[in-house]
C-alpha cells in the first residue's frame, strides 16, 4: 500500500529507552521496571511496553497513507489521515495489557509457551483519535448495530507487519460490530498517545484501541478495515490468545473449542496497579503483610476529581488502571499479598496453580512478594 511499507528485516527499528527489559530482541519485546509503572499515572510512552510479533513497519509518505474500509458493504472505501482528522476527537484514557503479562510466573509451576513477561506488560495512556463507530458511518454502517445489511458481524483490523505465526502475513484481529458500532464501547482509531503523535513502536500513523480488551485486539500500524460475517480466522485470534483448563496440553489442544479472550480479567500488583477488563471499576483492594491471615484496604490514588465509572469518557477514567498504596510496618520476613475486588464482585484467584493454562495467559493471581527483613531495610 502507499504511503506505508512493512520491513521483512530487522535493521530499520527505532530507538529504545535504556531501562527497558528486552525479553525478545528480533521481534522487540520489551517491558520497563516496575517502578517506572507506579512513578506516574500515565505511561511515557518510551516507558510503555513493546509487543511486536514483526519488524516495525516505516511511514514513507504520510499524505498517501490510507486505512481501506471493504468487505460486507456497498462500496470499499479509502479513508486518508485527513478524513479521520475532520472526525470528532476524543481522548480516552485506557490501559493497556498484553494477556502474557505475569507469564513467566507461569512457567514455573510447569513451562508454557511464548515471550516471558514479568507484571509490567500493562500501561497506561491517554489514547487520541476519532471512534470508531463514526467511521464506520462513513460505509453506512449506522451506530449501534450488530449485524450490518450484507450480514456483516465482525469487524476486522488488518496491519502491514509481516509476523512469522502468519507465515509472513500481516497481524490480525478482530472484535464484535455490536462493540466497534457502540459509542460507549470507546473503540477508538488513534492517532495520538499522551497528546503527542504515536510513535512507531505504538503504531505510527493509526493503531485501534479496544479499551478493556487484551491488548492483542488493538492491532497497531492498520491498514485495513474488514466488515466480515465470522470472527477474524488468523492466527491471533484462532490459535493464540484463548485460555484453556489445565487439562489441556499440545498433544490434545482442540483450538476450536474455546472462544478468543477478550476482556482482560482483574488483578492487582503489590503498591501497585489493579486493574479490569469490560471497563469494570476496582472496588477496592486488600493487602495482607502477614501471607494472607489478615488483610487491609489499601488507598487508591488517581487524577483527582475523576470518577473511576461513568458514561462520557472525556470525563471518566473506567478504562484506565488505579493506583493504590498502602502504608504499613513490616518486622520480620513476611509474605506481602494484594487482591482486587472489581465493581462486578470479581475476586482475583488465590493460586497461580489453580489457573495455570498451557499458552500462559491471563496470570491474574495474587501477587505475592516475599520480604526479608534485615538491618539495612530501617
Ligand atoms: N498490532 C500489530 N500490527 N502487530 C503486533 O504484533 N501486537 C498486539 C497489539 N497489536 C501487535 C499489534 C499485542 S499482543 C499487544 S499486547 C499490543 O499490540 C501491544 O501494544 P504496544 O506495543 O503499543 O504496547
Amino acid at each position: 500500500m502507499p504511503g506505508i511499507t512493512g520491513p521483512s528485516d530487522y535493521s530499520t527499528e527505532p530507538t529504545r529507552h535504556s531501562s527497558l527489559q528486552i525479553n525478545s530482541k528480533e521481534p522487540f519485546n520489551a517491558e520497563p521496571p516496575c517502578s517506572a509503572l507506579i512513578s506516574t499515572y500515565l505511561t511515557p510512552a518510551d516507558l510503555f511496553y513493546k509487543r511486536n510479533h514483526g519488524p516495525i513497519p516505516i511511514v514513507d509518505d504520510i499524505e498517501k497513507y490510507s486505512v481501506s474500509i471493504s468487505g460486507l458493504i456497498e462500496n470499499t472505501k479509502q479513508v486518508f489521515m485527513k478524513d479521520i482528522r475532520m472526525l470528532p476527537k476524543y481522548n480516552v484514557t485506557a490501559t493497556l495489557q498484553c494477556a502474557g503479562n505475569r507469564r513467566t510466573a507461569m512457567s514455573k509451576i510447569k513451562t508454557v509457551k511464548g515471550v516471558g513477561w514479568g507484571v509490567s506488560a500493562i500501561a497506561n495512556a491517554v489514547w487520541g483519535g476519532a471512534k470508531l463507530s463514526d467511521v464506520l458511518e462513513l460505509v453506512g454502517i449506522a451506530k449501534l448495530t450488530s449485524t450490518a445489511k450484507f450480514g456483516g458481524k465482525h469487524v476486522e483490523f488488518v496491519s502491514i507487519d509481516q509476523c512469522k505465526e502468519e507465515n509472513g502475513g500481516p497481524y490480525k484481529a478482530s472484535i464484535p460490530l455490536s462493540q466497534a458500532t457502540n459509542p460507549e464501547a470507546d473503540v477508538l482509531l488513534a492517532y495520538e498517545m499522551n497528546g503527542e503523535p504515536l510513535n512507531r513502536d505504538h503504531g505510527y500513523p493509526l493503531r485501534v484501541i479496544v479499551p478493556g480488551v487484551i491488548g492483542a485486539r488493538s492491532v497497531k500500524w492498520l491498514e485495513v478495515i474488514n466488515i466480515i460475517a465470522e470472527e477474524c480466522q488468523g492466527f491471533f485470534v484462532q490459535k493464540d490468545y484463548k485460555m484453556f483448563p489445565p487439562s489441556v496440553n499440545w498433544e490434545n489442544i482442540n483450538w476450536s473449542s474455546r472462544r478468543p479472550q477478550m476482556d482482560f480479567p482483574i488483578q492487582v500488583n503489590i503498591s501497585g496497579y489493579a486493574a479490569s477488563g469490560g471497563g469494570r471499576g476496582i472496588e477496592r483492594v486488600d493487602v495482607s503483610v502477614d501471607g494472607g491471615k489478615t488483610w487491609m484496604e489499601a488507598s487508591r490514588f488517581q487524577k483527582s476529581g475523576i470518577p473511576y465509572i461513568a458514561d462520557d469518557c472525556n470525563k471518566s477514567d473506567k478504562w484506565a488502571w488505579v493506583l493504590f498504596e498502602v502504608t504499613t510496618e513490616i518486622q520480620h520476613n513476611t509474605e506481602i499479598i494484594a487482591k482486587a475486588v472489581d465493581s462486578a464482585g470479581n475476586v482475583q484467584p488465590e493460586k497461580v496453580e489453580n489457573i495455570w493454562n498451557l499458552r500462559g495467559i491471563l496470570n491474574t493471581s495474587w501477587h505475592r512478594i516475599q520480604v526479608q527483613v534485615t538491618d539495612s531495610n530501617f
